[in-house]
């Protein structure tokens, strides 16, 4: 056994034994305290720090070792404990029973119950490497009312382990551990089934309008009503329900962009679903607000909603608005469309 500082702690967990056998050396009350006050720096949540602990050393050994034979001989069906056993148990220089405070929410116990695992192995390594061995035992007199109550444990309290501890007589040479890459799966790919039916904006060479000229709000609008004329979208009479809708309401989204399109009472005039973008470099005035970006939309309600949720999406962040507007070409501009459209959706 290392006894450094500086012993590593990867070699550290992996050189802890359980141990049963002790020298004839006692093991100092302050030494006992100093390990269980780096145990508590077990993760605990809502730092409720559920645990104490009850040291028997000295004299005070007698005391558990006299409950562990009255509760374990009625265990072993009356056979009394050999007095070689007793003498075992009188020999172990210190025998510490760890308390866990029972939280009657399952959740709430099954963390507590992990933080004092957690605060029992950080005893455990850390005895180690001051050069003591410990032997965690749950036999099952540590539930006994008798047990309990002998050591002043009270309802609503838990013992996790009573550790024996002192400095090992005998380590065991070592104990095998399966590696863990028998037990480990490794996900490092991700396939979205859902992917498939993501919405995408439809974009490309034909309906988008590059580096149009500066133009009024209504010329913008009748612009984006014709063209979705041109493309099939939707009939004549949706012109006029764009700027209908755009006299009620602007269509003015926000970081540079809106979104015109027809009233409710246009919706005959539809022809199937679609967009056309148009592109301002330097922006057009919009009722105070500057406009980059038209995304003219022609639309059963979803994939009207859908269009809208889309684009405050993708451009919810100025910056992805900026660097769409300052495209250099159409190819250019497509290209950081479709990236902003991809990166918008995390999944
Ligand atoms: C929750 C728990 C309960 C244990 N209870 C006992 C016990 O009652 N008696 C015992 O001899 N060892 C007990 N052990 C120790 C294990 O037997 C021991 O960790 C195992 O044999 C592996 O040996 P190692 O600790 O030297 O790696 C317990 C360990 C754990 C984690």
């Amino acid at each position: 056994m290392i006894n450094k500082e500086t012993y590593p702690i990867a070699q550290l967990i992996r050189d802890r034994r359980t141990i049963k056998k002790f020298k004839d050396k006692k093991t100092p009350v302050e030494l006992i305290t100093e390990i269980l006050d780096t145990a508590v720096w077990a993760p605990t949540h809502r730092l409720r720090e559920p645990w104490r602990f009850i040291a028997f050393i000295g004299d005070g050994r007698k005391k558990v070792v006299q409950l562990i034979k009255s509760e374990s001989e009625k265990g072993k069906m009356g056979r009394p404990l050999k007095r070689a056993k007793l003498e075992y148990l009188l020999s172990i220089p210190c025998h510490i029973v760890i308390v866990m405070n029972e939280d009657p929410r399952t959740k709430v116990w099954e963390e507590d119950y992990a933080a004092v695992c957690a605060l029992i192995q950080n005893f455990q390594l850390t005895a180690w490497e001051r050069g003591l061995g410990v032997v965690w035992k749950t036999d099952e007199y540590i539930s006994s009312p008798k047990f309990r109550e002998g050591i002043d444990v009270v309802p609503g309290e838990k013992i996790v382990g009573l550790l024996q501890v002192g400095y090992p007589d005998a380590i065991p040479r070592y104990s095998k551990r399966i590696p863990a890459t028998k037990k480990l799966t490794v996900i490092d790919r991700f396939m979205d089934k859902d992917k498939k039916d993501k919405f995408k904006l439809d974009i490309n060479q034909s309906n988008v309008f590059f580096d149009l000229p500066d133009m009024s709000k209504t010329a913008a609008i009748q612009f984006a009503g014709e063209k979705l004329v041109e493309l099939g979208y939707v009939g004549e009479a949706y012109v006029d329900s764009m700027h209908e809708k755009e006299s009620m309401k602007s269509t003015y989204l926000g970081n540079g962009i809106a979104t015109p399109h027809g009233s409710k009472s246009a919706k005959e005039a539809v022809v199937k679903s679609g967009i056309i973008i148009m592109h301002f470099r330097d922006g057009i005035d919009y009722e105070g607000e500057k406009v980059h970006l038209m995304v003219g939309i022609a639309a059963e309600r979803q994939y009207h909603l859908d269009v809208l949720l889309k684009v405050s999406t993708m451009f919810e962040d100025i910056k992805n608005s900026e660097k769409v507007f300052a495209a250099s070409s159409l190819k250019e501009f497509i290209n950081l469309f479709e990236k902003v459209d991809e990166e918008s959706d995390l999944f």
